[in-house]
């Protein structure tokens, strides 16, 4: 199968050498869906909000699954080479730095930004994962990141769709590969709350603007 362009939406900041945020939606969401809460972080980036290419009975996903939480790994491989081949393409076209991508995804759309983080470990230069789960049932001890790379993390307890134990695990797993991980267990369940834009946002501001102001 061949790569195919991604729907998106491209807004700039006025400085070229802003961070960009890559918004990723949840299942059944689009790529306006993330807008309203990447402005909860502040407006001095660049913003490029992606839809996914799969649908599943007319919703929008970023990989197929075969059932709920069980996904198609084959398919996530080539979805998640499929969107960093176009972003890296974009880069050039929308002229932001790819070495500068925050990505910001909830549900699905954090469990493409999570495949991501494990099959190209310095493509991001941080990630907010909201909800997320393991994207993948085996991953290698080989995978390592050689950059700091500060990742998000937010599950709700009573979440029906994410067992937290797979949780604690996902969160070793990174902390393995590298990664940077500040994981919050909220008393919540799959949707997002205040409490997650509130944490987020202040990670973000504490990550990327006190310690590496653009
Ligand atoms: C997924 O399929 O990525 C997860 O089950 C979350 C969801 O999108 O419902």
């Amino acid at each position: 199968m061949n790569y195919q362009p991604l729907k998106y939406i491209y807004k700039a900041s006025r400085d070229a050498t802003a961070n960009t945020l890559l918004l990723l939606h949840g299942t059944g969401g689009d790529e306006n869906d993330l807008l309203p809460i990447a402005g909860e972080l502040g407006a001095n980036f660049n913003i490029l909000s992606l839809r996914g290419n799969v649908s599943e009975g007319g919703m929008p996903r970023f990989f197929r699954r075969l059932g709920m939480g069980v996904f198609d790994e084959q398919d996530l491989v080539f979805r998640t080479n499929e969107m960093v081949a176009f972003i890296k393409e974009l880069a050039i076209r929308e002229k932001f730095d790819a070495g500068k991508l925050i990505a910001l995804g909830y549900s699905n759309g954090a469990n493409i930004a999570g495949s991501t983080l494990l099959l190209y470990p310095d493509f991001l230069a941080g990630a907010i994962l909201y909800r997320p789960m393991q994207p993948f049932a085996i991953i290698g001890a080989g995978v390592k990141t050689s950059k700091r790379i500060p990742v998000f993390m937010s599950n709700g307890t009573t979440d029906p769709t994410i067992d937290p134990a797979a949780t604690r695990i996902y969160v070793g797993t990174l902390k393995n590969a590298g990664f940077d991980v500040t994981h919050h267990s909220l008393p919540t369940g799959h949707n997002l709350t205040r409490q997650d834009l509130q944490l987020s946002a202040d990670w973000y501001k504490k990550e990327f603007i006190t310690l590496n102001p653009a």
